[in-house]
């Protein structure tokens, strides 16, 4: 153990060799995924097309724990176990009495936690004889963490970019190129999926769902090819467990007990990853706070219906269980690009619908004023995703220093944002807007599309 005032680090041999899998601990069992057409439960001949069989087991495994393989926890060393900060001189500036740490994935190659599950997915993907990976990217994080991954695995990498990003961040373009990856900005006219959305919406900045939809069909539409989702999916989730597992080892050597652990939600992966593994505990009643925080201009867990909806925007997959604002809702092209998404993880809605996690959400401006203040005491450049946890973190550390209370507070550092610094360069100028997303209208159409079975 190396521990000193700013950092607890764990030895390389500590490092978690299985993943958590929270499905047979959770509450109640998760509703399955069901088929658009038939509004029966998938089978695994349903996901075989675009999913190698491995990941497919993983989605609905009740196993607990489920070993990495060597190759992946040999890559995982490539920066893993990642450090555990404490926040001390944030803490020093905001007066308060609470301790704050942060577990920093930041320090991947592609300088967020998403290489987690970029590099168990293309080691599956390679051992089934699979050539080509097909994705969506939203800030370009995942796009990256996925070509670094297919690079090591000698994969070839096809990114669709939400357009917006594409042109907001065109360094994480340059980061994917590097990797090998083909980037594509999207709706493009590659699809049938883009091809139908650019028809009706010409000058769409591009969602999520859209990539989502352009990625699957790339991937259905090519036998050597295979789809790989950056979060939402279980098996997404449990790969991220990582997080969590090291965290609590570090907590450990500390001798600290969290009382509130916050994340940033886009589709629930660097948060389910972060939380999961404490969940148990808070099932058997400890006091734990659970914070998962998103944009006020895609509120999908405060704002959106609890239902079952398409996970992409031209009704491509399977129908899931979720939080949603409807598969046909555009998110404003706010600067947070990884948090737009409309619906979020089954596992995570399930926990939140079930009152173990609580949401919030916050605007633009606040979150990088936040991020201001965590870069101006602690150094690291927050990506506009993971400010929001930070924005949380300030919040409750504040509300620590009007109680007296001296709570240890733990959030998941889930990026830098290195290249996110036009939007640093827009909060600083005065530009960001903030944009709350009204959901009345908005969202009370987007949600008459929603399939109609079953309740
Ligand atoms: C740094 C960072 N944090 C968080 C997210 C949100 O994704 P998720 O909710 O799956 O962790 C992203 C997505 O791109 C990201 O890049």
């Amino acid at each position: 153990m190396q521990m000193d005032d700013y950092k607890i680090n764990l030895p390389e041999a500590e490092m978690p060799q299985e993943w958590y899998n929270i499905q047979p601990d959770l509450p109640r069992p998760l509703p399955p995924y069901l088929h658009p057409a038939t509004g029966q439960p998938v089978g695994p001949q349903d996901l075989a097309p675009i999913f190698p069989m491995e990941l497919i087991q993983q989605e609905v495994s009740q196993e607990r724990y489920i070993p990495i393989p060597d190759e992946v926890q040999r890559l995982y060393r490539l920066w893993r176990p990642t450090p555990l900060r404490r926040a001390r001189r944030l803490e020093t500036a905001l007066k308060t009495p609470a301790r704050i740490y942060y577990k920093d994935e930041s320090v991947s190659p592609a300088g967020s936690h998403k290489p987690n599950t970029a590099v168990a997915q293309a080691y599956y993907n390679k051992v089934a004889g699979i050539k080509r990976l097909a994705t969506e990217t939203g800030a370009g994080q995942w796009g990256s963490a996925l070509a670094l991954a297919c690079n090591f695995f000698g994969l070839e990498c096809t990114v669709y970019m939400v357009k917006v990003s594409y042109h907001q961040k065109p360094y994480r373009r340059s980061l994917m190129h590097i990797w090998g990856a083909d980037v594509y900005p999207s709706p493009t006219d590659r699809t049938q999926a883009g091809r139908a959305i650019l028809a009706k919406m010409p000058d769409t900045p591009g969602s999520l769902g859209m990539a989502i939809s352009e990625a699957v069909e790339d991937a259905a539409t090519h036998p050597d090819t295979n789809y790989s989702l950056g979060s939402v999916l279980n098996h997404v989730m449990l790969h991220q467990t990582i997080v969590g597992l090291e965290t609590q080892k570090q907590l450990k050597l500390a001798g600290e007990k969290p009382d509130v652990l916050i994340g940033c939600v886009g589709g629930g992966s660097n948060f389910a990853g972060f939380c999961f593994p404490f969940v148990p505990e808070k099932l058997k009643g400890r006091e734990l706070k659970i914070i998962a925080v998103e944009p006020a201009a895609c509120p999908t867990l405060t704002k959106g219906a609890y239902t079952y909806d398409f996970g992409d925007t031209a009704g491509l997959t399977p129908l899931i269980m979720m939080h949603t604002l409807g598969h046909s809702f555009v998110p404003p092209g706010i600067h947070a690009g990884g948090l737009r998404y409309h619906g979020d993880a089954p596992l995570l809605c399930l926990l939140v619908h079930e009152k173990v996690i609580e949401a919030r959400a916050y605007a633009q401006n606040p979150v990088f004023e936040a991020a201001r203040l965590f870069a101006q005491n602690e150094g690291i450049v927050p990506a506009p995703e993971t400010a929001h946890a930070l924005k949380a973190a300030v919040d409750e550390a504040v509300r620590c220093r009007e109680t007296g209370e001296a709570k240890v507070i733990v959030l998941n550092f889930s990026g830098h944002g290195h290249f996110d610094l036009a939007a640093y360069d827009a909060f600083l100028e005065g530009k960001l807007q903030d944009i709350e997303t009204d959901p009345e209208e908005m969202i009370k159409k987007a949600l008459e599309d929603l399939p109609r079975f079953p309740k």
